[in-house]
């Protein structure tokens, strides 16, 4: 006898960044959650309770939750989806050769569920899909008595846990209400913002999240480039439009670009669906663009920096991972500007405080080491990828004494000018002026003159 659907038991298929986090979150809302998993290893993981990937305070709560018995992780569909009334589909939606979606992780995850699913039950597809999949699922599926509906993700990896419980805005779209209303109820309070709408609004209420945001950074890049161009300051610049409560300070900071397993993919997915449907969004054109020049501009503030040549020049890297808090390597920024550095000669030797596991297969020819002052050591130059706190705390004194160089390039417009210049270094950063340059060299600034004064309180 199949067992009824019961929303009480959730199954999530995909014990990624995505999918494990939403699992874990689920289970301490008391659901009982059941994950299915094709990788052995990370489904070995997780079965004890320990974290395959790096998120603040997950090891915690998996080890908590499966102890508990309210996760469980799970070989086999039939095992994940028995009993589950609602069945949640994170599984990789990686770029093709032409930037679309694969979506064949996604279509082979749901024909497995559909042999098994309990009727009643609902496909929640929680990967970023392209405009019309949830729709063209549910149309293409043999099971009318399964209801399927789109469920996208905002969780940022390093705060996902937090994003999860604390969600800034539920968005569920389908063609069954019904359907839509039993998901939009498993996350979030009575406080929490709920939009109930159709899938493909949902699937782009997702990828205009991503490439808004995405484009939001590559307008600010863009203003970093005229800032050095005029001797303005970005963070100035920046600091002055985000006091526009309609701009907002948030995704304002110019540096390197986005990176990660969700922008750059989202944003070429998106632009290719647009075109697929006669559309050339050349916004998005202009804002890919703009993020690749980002890592070009970097490095060519190493070359300049250390005369016009970096053959031969060592430079350390600080920083690997896309962002910081988290281990994921993928379209990490650190990755082309390594490459860039090594085609032109330079040896680089990188860290990065938890990213450097996932690094190493990455980066082959490339010095890694866990010791951000031994890959300091003999350094001509040092560039700052990752914006990782233990950076800012550096006692650059002691860095210089190992360094052979005293330049110092921000890529994240996260270090201490004065901390640098202080002890006899050359500070460059992106979209402001560099320093540590004696006063007479030209686009050089005192740290006087570019001081930021704390905003006054009027009144
Ligand atoms: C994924 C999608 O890539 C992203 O578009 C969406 O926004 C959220 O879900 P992420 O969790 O980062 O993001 O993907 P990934 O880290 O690649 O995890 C996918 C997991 O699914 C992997 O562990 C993979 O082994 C697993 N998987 C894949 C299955 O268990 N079954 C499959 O059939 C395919
Ligand atoms: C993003 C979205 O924020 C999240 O809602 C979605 O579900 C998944 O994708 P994530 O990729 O984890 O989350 O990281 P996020 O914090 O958004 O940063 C994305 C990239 O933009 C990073 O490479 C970051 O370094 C870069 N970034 C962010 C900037 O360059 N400048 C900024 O001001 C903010």
């Amino acid at each position: 006898m199949t067992p009824q659907a019961d929303d009480q038991v959730i199954c999530i298929i995909g014990a990624g960044y995505v999918g494990l986090v939403t699992a874990a979150g689920l289970a301490e809302a008391g659901r009982q959650v059941k994950v299915v998993e094709v990788d052995a290893d990370r489904r070995a993981a997780v079965a004890a309770g320990i974290s395959p990937i790096f998120e603040p305070g997950l090891d915690e709560l998996l080890s908590a939750v499966v102890a508990s018995g309210h996760l469980r992780a799970v070989e086999t569909m039939s095992a994940g989806v028995a009993g589950a009334g609602i069945v949640i589909v994170a599984v990789g939606t990686p770029p093709t050769h032409d930037g679309e979606a694969d979506l064949s992780q996604v279509r082979q995850a749901v024909d497995q569920a559909l042999g098994e699913v309990a009727p009643g039950a609902v496909i929640a597809i929680k990967s970023t899909v392209p405009p019309g999949t949830t729709r063209a699922l549910a149309r293409g599926s043999s099971r009318k008595d399964v209801a399927f509906v789109m469920f996208p993700e905002f969780l940022r990896e390093g705060s996902a846990l937090e994003d999860l419980r604390h969600p800034s805005r539920v968005v569920v779209g389908g063609e069954d209400m019904a359907a839509v209303r039993r998901v939009a109820a498993l996350l979030g309070g009575p406080d929490t913002t709920r939009l109930l709408c159709d899938s493909v609004s949902a699937e782009l209420v997702k990828y205009g999240s991503n490439a808004f945001l995405a484009t939001k950074i590559s307008f600010i890049n863009e203003m970093a480039q005229l800032c050095e161009l005029t001797g303005a300051d970005i963070e100035h610049v920046a600091d002055g439009m985000g006091l526009d409560p309609r701009i907002g300070r948030s995704f304002l900071s110019a540096g390197l670009g986005w990176g990660g397993s969700c922008f750059p993919k989202d944003v070429r997915a998106l632009e290719t669906s647009a075109g697929y449907h006669g559309q050339s969004f050349w916004l998005l054109k202009a804002a890919i663009e703009v993020n690749s020049q980002q890592r070009r501009r970097f490095t060519a503030k190493l070359l300049q920096g250390l005369g016009g040549s970096l053959e031969g020049r060592r430079v350390a890297i600080l920083g690997l991972a896309f962002k910081p808090f988290t281990d994921d390597m993928r379209q990490a920024p650190a990755l082309e500007v390594v490459r860039q550095l090594e085609d032109l000669g330079a040896i680089v030797v990188a860290t990065d405080p938890v990213a450097l596991a996932r690094a190493r297969p990455l980066l082959p020819g490339t010095s890694l080491v866990d010791d951000p002052y031994d890959a300091v050591t003999g350094a001509d130059a040092v560039g700052l990828v990752t914006e990782w706190p233990v950076y800012r705390e550096l006692d650059w004194g002691r860095v210089f004494a190992q360094m052979r160089g005293r330049l110092v390039v921000d890529g994240r417009n996260c270090l201490d000018s004065r901390a640098i210049t202080g002890r006899g270094g050359i500070y460059v950063s992106m979209g402001r002026r560099t320093r540590g340059l004696p006063e007479t060299t030209p686009g050089s600034a005192s740290e006087a003159a570019t001081a930021s004064v704390p905003p006054v309180p009027l009144g």
